[in-house]
């Protein structure tokens, strides 16, 4: 039945929801190898066995919002609070840029006050300036306004990232309070595709309650708004949030599943949606030292080495185990380039890699 379904994709002819959701399904050994591999065809195919970098700079764990799963939730008082200045941001991103990284990413809690909004706006324009506009500045600062979305723009940005986390209505609203609406995180997707960026989405797998046919529903919620970059990952409980409270912490059986479910939906995104841009989430290495590398064997090719100062690193704890918080910004680079390296791909230092889907548009 998967070979069938297996040797359509590699025809690159669309498969329905019920042979998405039959592809998620799979467990067998040889038939999950089979399914990678048709991936990791396709994925040379579009887009070749380059892994690009992108250097996450998180730069505050400051958030006006409370979602369940997430360890910087306004709510957890157990986290120390930061806020990077300007400097150290530029610092970070000059760093990446010396560094060979083709783009940079912000990332931070969501905050919407004019205070914040110019500062990224200066950061951003800083950065620019110094790279000659060289280095590609991607933001991932939640959902924002319309106009907020343009003068990010303006001020050197070109690509964005946010997560729907999941299109199941039901779900969505259980892991997020109720001033949450999917509704307005949809409405950002639309704006930001308004106002010119590469935009990047993707969801959370794993979820308390999730199936294999809400994923394949997500996998086609992916391709109908066009998204050129896919960012996903497992979902990893946080002891000091609500969800996390109520799930046991993984056990090792556990984490071979996460991780398992978090491979096929980064091979089954390749088959169905083939020239866009996947990265390879760092909660893969939180379930296993080497998820990454598996990530980029299963179809995806972009990874985010941390880049932020080791000093903040254990402040931004998305979830537990999360890795590298030890390391600085040289050992990472180090670490990962070896790691690429030994799975036969190449890294495509100094090249911004843009997915090749923005460019057919
Ligand atoms: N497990 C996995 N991913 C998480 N994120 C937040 N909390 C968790 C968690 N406990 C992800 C969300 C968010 C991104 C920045 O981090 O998907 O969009
Ligand atoms: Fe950070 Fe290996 S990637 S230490």
């Amino acid at each position: 039945m998967t070979d069938v379904i297996l040797a359509k994709a590699k025809r690159k002819e669309e498969l329905s929801l019920e042979e998405i959701a039959t592809l998620l399904s799979i467990t067998d050994p040889d038939e999950l190898q089979a399914l990678y591999d048709c991936a990791y065809f396709l994925k040379e195919q579009y887009v070749g066995k380059i892994a690009y970098f992108r250097g996450i700079i998180e730069c505050s764990n400051l958030c006006m919002k409370d979602c369940y799963y997430c360890g910087i939730r306004k709510s957890n008082t157990n986290v120390e609070r930061f806020l990077m200045n300007e400097d150290e941001i530029f610092k970070e991103a000059v760093w990446a840029f010396e560094a060979e990284y083709g783009s940079c990413v912000i990332q931070s809690g969501e905050r919407q006050d004019e205070v914040y909004i110019s500062m990224i706006e200066r950061v951003v324009g800083r950065i620019k300036e110094a790279t000659k506009g060289e280095l590609g500045i991607t933001l991932s600062l939640g959902e924002q306004t319309e106009e907020t979305y343009a003068r990010w723009k303006k001020a050197g940005a070109s690509r964005y990232l946010l997560r729907i986390e999941t299109t199941n209505p039901e779900i969505y609203a259980r892991i997020h309070p109720a001033d949450h609406s999917m509704e307005v995180r949809k409405e950002c997707l639309a704006a930001l595709r308004r106002t010119g960026y590469q935009v990047g989405t993707g969801v959370m797998m794993g979820l308390p309650g999730q199936t294999m046919e809400d994923l394949a529903n997500d996998i086609l919620f992916l391709k109908e708004i066009d998204i050129d970059m896919v960012g996903m990952g497992p979902y990893i409980p946080h002891g000091d949030t609500p969800m996390g409270q109520e799930i046991p912490a993984y056990t090792d059986e556990k984490k071979k599943e996460a991780l398992q479910l978090g491979l096929k939906m980064i091979a089954v995104t390749r088959i169905v949606l083939r020239d866009i841009n996947i990265a390879a989430a760092t909660a893969l290495q939180a379930l296993e030292y080497t998820g990454r590398e598996q990530g980029l064997l299963c179809g995806a090719n972009v990874i985010m080495p941390n880049v932020t100062e080791t000093d903040y690193r254990s402040k931004y704890q998305l979830y537990d185990n999360k890795p590298c918080t030890d390391e600085n910004s040289s050992m990472c680079r180090g670490c990962l380039s070896g790691r690429i390296k030994g799975i036969g791909e190449t890294v495509g230092f100094n090249e911004r890699g843009d997915a090749p889907h923005f460019y057919k548009r």
